[in-house]
């Protein structure tokens, strides 16, 4: 296979994803991520689905998750990222800061300030402007409210306004 061709970046809905496509994404979620079970989208439905493409074949998927916060006092709009996966015979080109710009391109249009993801490997994301975050982070996990400083927590500022060290109530999911 030749991982040098033009890539393509489809954006879509959880809605308009044809069943041939979502079985292409939940095997590379499988390959990325070995344990996920049945339905990857089924805690939380993403605001938009990037796929990445070459040559008709799937390559990489993003998430992008819109979701009300509580900031320290503060009730606002963040971006957030998850099921971030390239297929294995592609990575180490690039590519998932490829999506991530367009992540954050979309989050602009939205005038999100800020993009937060939880990492498994934090020096992948460094280079796309992500710090990890010591905040205190509230979410659900298994039906249960959950409260610490989440290892691998990243953030990255968006705008001109900084990310403050205050509590972070996701109010659900850490995607
Ligand atoms: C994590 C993952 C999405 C990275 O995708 P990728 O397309 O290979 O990453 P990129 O080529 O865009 O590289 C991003 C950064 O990571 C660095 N990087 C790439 N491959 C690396 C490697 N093998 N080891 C360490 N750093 C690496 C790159 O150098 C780049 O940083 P730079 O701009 O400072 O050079 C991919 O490895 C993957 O799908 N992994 C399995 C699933 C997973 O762990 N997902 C993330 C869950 S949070």
């Amino acid at each position: 296979m030749d991982p040098s061709g033009d890539y393509e970046i489809i954006h879509l809905t959880r809605s308009v994803l044809s069943s041939e496509t979502e079985r292409a994404v939940q095997a590379l979620l499988k390959q990325a991520f070995g344990d996920i079970d049945g339905d990857y989208y089924a805690g939380d439905n993403p605001e938009r689905i990037m796929l990445l493409s070459s040559g008709g074949r799937l390559v990489g998927h993003f998430a992008a998750y819109v979701r009300e916060v509580a900031l320290g006092g503060e009730e606002l709009a963040i971006g957030l990222i998850g099921g971030v996966a390239i297929d294995v015979r592609f990575r180490s080109q690039g590519l998932s800061k490829r999506l991530l710009r367009e992540a954050h391109a979309f989050f602009g249009e939205r005038a999100l300030p800020f993009s937060v993801l939880f990492a498994c490997e934090p020096a992948r994301y460094r280079s796309s402007g992500y710090r990890p975050m010591t905040n205190e982070t509230r979410f659900i996990e298994g039906g249960q409210w959950k409260q610490f400083v989440y290892r691998g927590g990243m953030v990255a500022e968006l705008g001109e306004r900084k990310w403050p060290d205050t509590l972070l109530d996701l109010r659900g999911r850490a995607v």
